[in-house]
């Protein structure tokens, strides 16, 4: 039987970036690109064999359902849905109380849901690992999945220049802690009003600056990336932010500005028209389908490490 309970030291989480050293996200990258070659090889390896992931959404979600849950079966364990709407969480169970009885069934849990406390109040009260799949201040599992992406198409990305384009959210600060763990240059374009948390910002240092011309954020760039103007559940701020946002939209004249063999990344879902004009990002080279498709193979080499790698580490 499994041994799911670490009395001592307690689970590894994935919460942010920054909960796995610069060696370890490394690693798991690697093992990604590894992962990804062995399942397109029709290989069978089951390292979480009869393992559960719990994953709880309280935001909607493709990619990040679909990854999880068919990684999950594709390394031998089973994933669960559950949902606020038929679960005790939607009716007012306690975070705290939730994660110490799920975590005494499941042997990971996945979390995607507003504020980020929330996912920190599981994990304090939890016997497995918690993995944030998503929160409003941060989305790590999407940035195992962009690093991998470039690390794919165009070597390491220490010492390159990424240039963020839109909203200071929850992507924009997974970039930021990026640019930390993977040491690079990071140039964020963004309206007035709509600046990243400052204390990410002061914890990056000087390798992250602020721009309001995008144009002159994508000079000289390796990768240019962009997401969503209004993010889930700021729905009713659209109107507002459409106006605010107007200039900052991924265009083939910005793309121009950056590297001429600079990539475009998207964490998608994307708008088209709004921050990424579709000759960008359905140019017939995009790679932002092979960002998605790794979405999967990262967070299986995720999955991997912190049930089976840290565990015997
Ligand atoms: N990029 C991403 O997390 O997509 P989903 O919202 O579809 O999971
Ligand atoms: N910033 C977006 C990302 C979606 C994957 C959101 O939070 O809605």
């Amino acid at each position: 039987m499994a041994d799911n309970f670490f009395p001592e030291h307690g689970p590894r989480h994935f919460l942010t970036l920054m909960d796995l050293s610069p060696a370890e996200l490394r690693g798991v990258i690697a093992r990604a690109t590894e992962l990804k070659r062995s399942w397109r090889a029709g290989e069978v390896i089951k390292p979480l064999k009869n393992r559960v992931l719990g994953m709880i959404f309280e935001k909607s979600s493709t990619r990040t359902r679909v990854s999880f849950e068919a990684g999950m079966t594709q390394l031998g364990g089973a994933a669960l849905f559950l949902s606020p709407r038929d679960t005790q969480l939607g009716r007012g169970e306690p975070i705290e109380d939730t994660a110490r009885v799920l975590s005494r069934m499941v042997d990971c849990v996945m979390i995607r849901t507003f504020e980020h406390d929330k996912v920190e109040r599981f994990a304090a009260h939890s016997r497995v690992p918690v993995i944030n799949g998503l929160t409003d201040l941060v989305h790590p599992c999407q940035l195992l999945a962009d690093m991998q992406t470039y690390f794919e198409h165009r070597g390491d990305i220490a010492g390159k220049t990424v240039t963020w384009v839109g909203d200071g959210n929850n992507m924009c600060h997974s970039y930021i802690n990026a640019a930390r763990q993977f040491d690079f240059r990071l140039n964020i374009a963004c309206p007035d009003g709509y600046d990243p948390e400052p204390e990410l910002l002061a914890e990056a240092g000087n390798r992250c600056q602020v721009f309001r011309d995008p144009l002159a954020a994508a000079d000289g760039s390796d990768l240019v990336v962009t997401d969503v103007w209004a993010s889930m559940g700021q729905e009713e701020e659209q109107a507002q932010r459409r106006q605010a946002f107007a200039d900052f939209i991924v265009t083939q004249e910005l793309m121009a500005r950056a590297h001429h063999d600079a990539l475009f990344f998207h964490c998608l879902p994307a708008h088209r028209g709004e921050e990424v004009a579709a000759e960008v990002i359905d140019r017939p080279d995009s790679v932002v389908w092979d960002e998605a498709e790794n979405r999967l193979h990262a967070q299986k080499a995720l999955l991997e490490f912190l049930l089976v790698t840290s565990k015997a580490a």
